[in-house]
Formats: structure tokens, sequence, C-alpha cells
């Protein structure tokens, strides 16, 4: 089955095309048109500025993804394309242009959550048969979400943690913001932190020890506000920011890894998934292939590649195909975008 995959549920235009072949997955091509530098420029994503580079890029970005992969689109048996959750208005795009090709191409189409799909970015892996299994943990950290989810089998989500209030991704975005640093902030802190004293700056690791799996990053975002405002801390100095940026890192990371273990262990996963922007973070993925191998050795650890930890339509095709094997096909005048879909 080769399926095409589309994704504008958020500030990254993205196109793939994915073959499965007996359970594995082959990518043909994949294309990712980022807005990064133009949402650097406000500090944050537009949303109407968002969706006008969608309406902008969608088509040339197909087009490309089908010339990468040598083919036009007779080839493609299906389409998958993300309704949710995101910007409203992100969304419409992807998902109105995949209605349409869905209707003149006369191809067979599937609508996906795009939290899920970040999941079964680690199945795109060739060897995923011999080492995932479930019952599995998917720790999902994005931009938009920071969630713990259990799952027994293949489409089935027990959303068993969740932020209370900022998402992972938003907590180090704002926090480099704070600190005049740019966007995205996650990329930017985590590399400045690498020269940084991860002991430098006491900050919290809000509901590290409560009997839960929720989170809480609000809290360490407004206790990084006021050490900044406190006037300790010569934010023009580099060795002072690597220092904020190592000690807040280390604060967000300890929680994320903390919390996963304790999950994992109470519902004696077999595998945990890393997944959503964040899972690029070199200290989350190092802390937690630690903290498995010797807390819990029995069980796999998954960490999909960087790129395809950061939005990308690869992960969509992905999933676009267990949908099409096991759940079918919606026709395309019932498909609609949610900006809130919650998993399971
Ligand atoms: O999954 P994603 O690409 O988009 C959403 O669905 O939100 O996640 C984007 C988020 C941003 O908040 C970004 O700062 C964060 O992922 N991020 C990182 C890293 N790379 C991206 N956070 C920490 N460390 C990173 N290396
Ligand atoms: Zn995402």
């Amino acid at each position: 089955m080769i399926i095409l995959g589309i994704e504008t549920s958020c500030d990254e235009t993205a196109a793939a095309i994915v073959q499965n072949k007996s359970e594995r997955f082959e990518i043909l091509s994949s294309v990712v048109s980022s807005q990064v530098d133009i949402h650097a420029k406000t500090g944050g994503i537009v949303p109407e500025v968002a969706a006008r580079e969608h309406i902008k890029n969608i088509l040339p970005i197909i087009d490309q993804a089908l010339k990468k992969a040598s083919m036009d689109y007779h080839k493609i048996d299906a389409i998958a394309v993300t309704a949710g959750p995101g910007l409203i208005t992100s969304l419409l795009v992807g998902a109105e242009t995949a209605k349409v090709l869905s209707y003149t191409w006369n191809k067979p189409l599937t609508a996906i959550n795009h939290l899920a799909a970040h999941i079964y970015a680690n199945f795109i892996s060739a060897s995923w048969r011999t080492k995932i299994q479930f019952p599995l943990l998917a720790l999902v950290v994005s931009g938009g979400h920071t969630e713990l989810v259990l799952m027994k089998k293949h489409l089935d989500y027990q959303v068993i943690g969740q932020t209370r209030d900022d998402a992972a991704g938003e907590a180090f975005d704002k926090v480099a913001k704070l600190l005049n640093l740019g966007y995205p902030g996650g990329p930017i802190i985590s590399k400045l932190a690498k020269d940084g004293d991860r002991k430098a700056v006491d900050l919290p690791r809000p509901m590290i020890k409560e009997n839960n799996f929720d989170f809480s990053f609000a809290g360490l975002k407004t206790a990084a506000l006021y050490k900044i405002q406190s006037g300790k801390y010569n934010l023009k100095d580099k060795k002072t920011i690597a220092d904020f940026c190592a000690s807040f890192e280390q604060a967000a990371i300890d929680v994320l890894v903390e919390k996963t273990i304790k999950a994992a262990k109470k519902y004696n996963v077999k595998s945990v998934l890393l997944s959503g922007g964040v899972a690029a973070n070199e200290l989350l993925r190092e802390s937690l292939k630690t903290k498995i191998k010797k807390e819990l050795p029995f069980s796999h650890l998954s960490l999909p590649t960087p790129k395809l930890c950061t939005d990308n339509a690869t992960m969509i095709a992905a999933i676009g195909y267990y949908y099409a094997v096991k759940k079918g096909f919606t026709p395309w005048q019932k498909i609609e975008v949610d900006p809130i879909w919650q998993l399971g």
C-alpha cells in the first residue's frame, strides 16, 4: 500500500509518500516546509500568518513529494491527513486540500489525530517489529501537548497523565523568549545548555513526587521568570545564559523522565516510546535510555530519529496505513477538522 500523508496542523507544511510492504515502511519521499523563520520575527506563531503560508505551500509541497518519489498520483492507494488537534485555520488547509484530492483523484481518505501520529513515528523504523511490543507507554511531548499514553493494542489509546497547564515544548519556547534567545526555544536552549552548569540555578520540579502521572510546566516557567526578574543573573553573560539554560533543561527533563519511569513500572509495559518535538532533546533521550536500562531492563525504549520527532508527514502516512487496514476509510464528505481532538 502506498500512502500520501499531509500535515498542516501547526507551522509546518508537509507531505510524504510512504509504502508499506509486509508491515515494513519505506519512506519514498518526505518534504517539510518550515515557517520557523517567519514566526521567529514575532517570537511565536500568528495563526493567520501560518494558514496563509500553508495555502501558498501545500500544492507545491505535495507536487514535490510526488516528484521525489518518482511517481504520479495514479500510484497512490490512499491519502491520510491530519484533522486535529492543532490550529483550526492551519488544519483546514491540509484537510480541505486532501478532500479535494480524494474527490478528484478518486482515492480513499483517512483523518488522522496528530498526537497519535507522533506516537506512530516510532513504527516507521525498519526493525520495530522485533522490538515494539504491547502494552506500551508513549510519552508525547510537543509544543502543544505533554501526555503519557498507554496502548494495549494498535490504535487504542488511554491517556493516563497529561499537563494541567503548559506543554513541555511551550515551556522551552517561553523561557527562551524570556531569555531573548529566539524561537523555537527547545533546540536553542538545549544547544546552549551543553556548556552550562545544570545545578547553577535552583528551579523546581513541579509535581514530580505527586502520586499521579500529570505534569505542570507553567510553574517551572514562572519560577524561571522570577529568577530572571530578581536581577541576580547577568543575561548578557554567555556563561550565565548557558547555566540558566542547563538548569531549566535539567528541571524539565527530570520531571518527564521520573513520571515516565513511574508509569512504565506501574503498567508493566514492554515498550516505552518517545515522541513529539521535545523527543528530539538529547538530554531527554539519554536520560531515558540510562534510566530504562537500569530500572526497567526488560522494557525496550524506542527513539525515533530527531527528524521524525518534529512535525512531518511521514508519521501521518504511516499511521494512515494502520487506519486503512484496521478501521477502513472515511468518505471525504464526512471529514471534519477538530482543533481540540483528544486521544482516547
Ligand atoms: O511536535 P512539534 O514539532 O510540533 C507540535 O506538534 O507542537 O514540537 C515542537 C516543539 C517546540 O516547542 C520546540 O521548542 C520543541 O518541540 N523542541 C525541542 C527540541 N526540538 C524541538 N524541545 C527541547 N529540545 C529540543 N531539542
Ligand atoms: Zn507535532
